[in-house]
């Protein structure tokens, strides 16, 4: 059996809570299935910042960079607002994304059934909604030079950003994309503004020339970026795979992730390049939310957006689908019977804390197997 080296970065506030319940994961799944996996753990954010004095030291980096995947849990909170600028919390998560090049963000947005009342759209629009989000992360308006403020002179500013896109950054985002489709329901939807913007003129360009070049088993549609927001509320089930920029991207992730209920439900990954010699595509998985300090080291935290990250990574870094699979069940299953964590809690639910939680699903999981 191969080894599966995964680096571990909590972070801070619920970050570590929720952490250690994907750990009772790792550690099952060696024991009884001979899983390979490899653990290391670094410090991130805050806790970073409290023992070197920046968001991630320098070891914790090679160690991101020579792991197969990392696993993110959240930082921040108020003990840290006051340090400097490049040392705040953030820093350590931006770092690891420039630094592992990820330039793909995947946010799923499934709705479990048993979730199908929480969503502020009727049930029967969002019950059994199961699309993905692929945004560019690491190109377009956020990134593109020039991006200042000019001062005019006559009393007035103007503050400039600049949307920029090459050819190659579509076309990897856009193979993301369709490759994505092929183990799904095979369904691409591209959105972009071409009918006001160069740069969405060349993204439907490349997309199609992508399309058409190696992925045309999968079927391939063109929607105006604010149509695709109206769509998502309006039927959200007519989408499989969404591939977007970076500003649009950022936008209808949030709007498809809201579809579906709580913040503690949400993960996401974060892909890059394929190596050349080995295939493996360096890759972060974390949840949505952040540190929660409001509800930090009492025990309640959700565990499931952690828990649900980990099972992209059985998905995406190690190929392990039964496992993803199943695990994602176990979670369906356990919200079924009920079992609620505070921020999903409904009336004639029993209500239980992180680790009842991550226990719940853990057994319900080797249940599975
Ligand atoms: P947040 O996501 O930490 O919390 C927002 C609200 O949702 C809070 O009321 C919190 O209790 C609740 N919540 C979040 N996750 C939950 C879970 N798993 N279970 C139950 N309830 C949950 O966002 P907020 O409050 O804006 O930021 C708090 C800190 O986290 C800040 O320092 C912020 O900078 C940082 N942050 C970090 C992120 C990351 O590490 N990726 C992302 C977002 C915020
Ligand atoms: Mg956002």
């Amino acid at each position: 059996m191969s080894v599966r080296k995964l680096f571990l970065l909590p972070g801070d506030g619920i970050g570590k809570e929720t952490m250690a319940e994907v750990r009772k994961f790792i550690t099952a799944m060696n024991e009884k299935f001979g899983s390979g996996f490899e653990t290391e753990e670094g410090l991130v954010g805050g806790s970073a910042y409290d023992a070197h004095g920046v968001a991630i030291s320098e070891a914790d980096m090679e160690k991101a960079l020579a792991a197969d995947a990392v696993l993110f849990g959240a930082v921040g909170g108020p003990k840290w607002d006051s340090v400097p600028y490049e040392h705040r919390p953030e820093a350590g998560l931006l770092r690891l994304r420039k630094d592992l090049a990820l330039f793909a963000n995947l946010r799923p947005a499934i709705c479990y059934p048993a979730l199908a009342n929480a969503s502020s759209l009727k049930p029967e629009i969002v019950e059994g909604l199961d699309i993905l989000i692929v945004r560019e992360l690491t190109g377009g308006v956020y990134f593109g030079a020039p991006k200042e403020i000019i001062d005019l002179g006559n009393g007035q500013k103007r503050g400039i950003d600049t949307q920029v896109y090459d050819t190659y950054e579509i076309e990897r985002i856009a193979s993301v994309a369709f490759e994505l489709a092929r183990t799904r329901k095979n369904k691409v939807c591209s959105m972009e503004k071409r009918n006001v913007m160069k740069s969405g003129v060349l993204w439907n360009e490349v997309v199609t020339a992508t399309h058409k070049a190696k992925y045309s088993d999968v079927q391939l549609d063109h929607m105006l970026a604010d149509a695709g927001g109206m769509q998502l509320v309006r039927w959200p089930k007519q989408f499989d795979v969404i591939v977007t920029d970076n500003l649009f991207g950022d936008m209808l992730s949030d709007i498809a992730a809201m579809l579906t209920g709580s913040l503690g439900m949400l993960p996401s990954a974060s892909l890059g390049a394929p190596d050349e010699v080995t295939g493996k595509r360096k890759a972060m998985y974390e949840p949505v939310h952040g540190s929660a300090p409001d509800i930090a080291g009492q025990g309640i935290a959700n565990p499931i957006a952690m828990i649900a990250s980990f099972a992209m990574c059985l998905r995406y870094s190690f190929n392990m689908i039964k496992e993803a699979d199943d695990l994602e069940t176990a979670i369906a299953n356990v919200l079924e019977r009920g079992i609620r964590t505070g921020d999903i809690m409904a009336e004639g639910c029993t209500k239980v804390g992180t680790e009842a939680m991550g226990d719940a699903i853990l057994a319900e999981f080797l249940a599975l197997a």
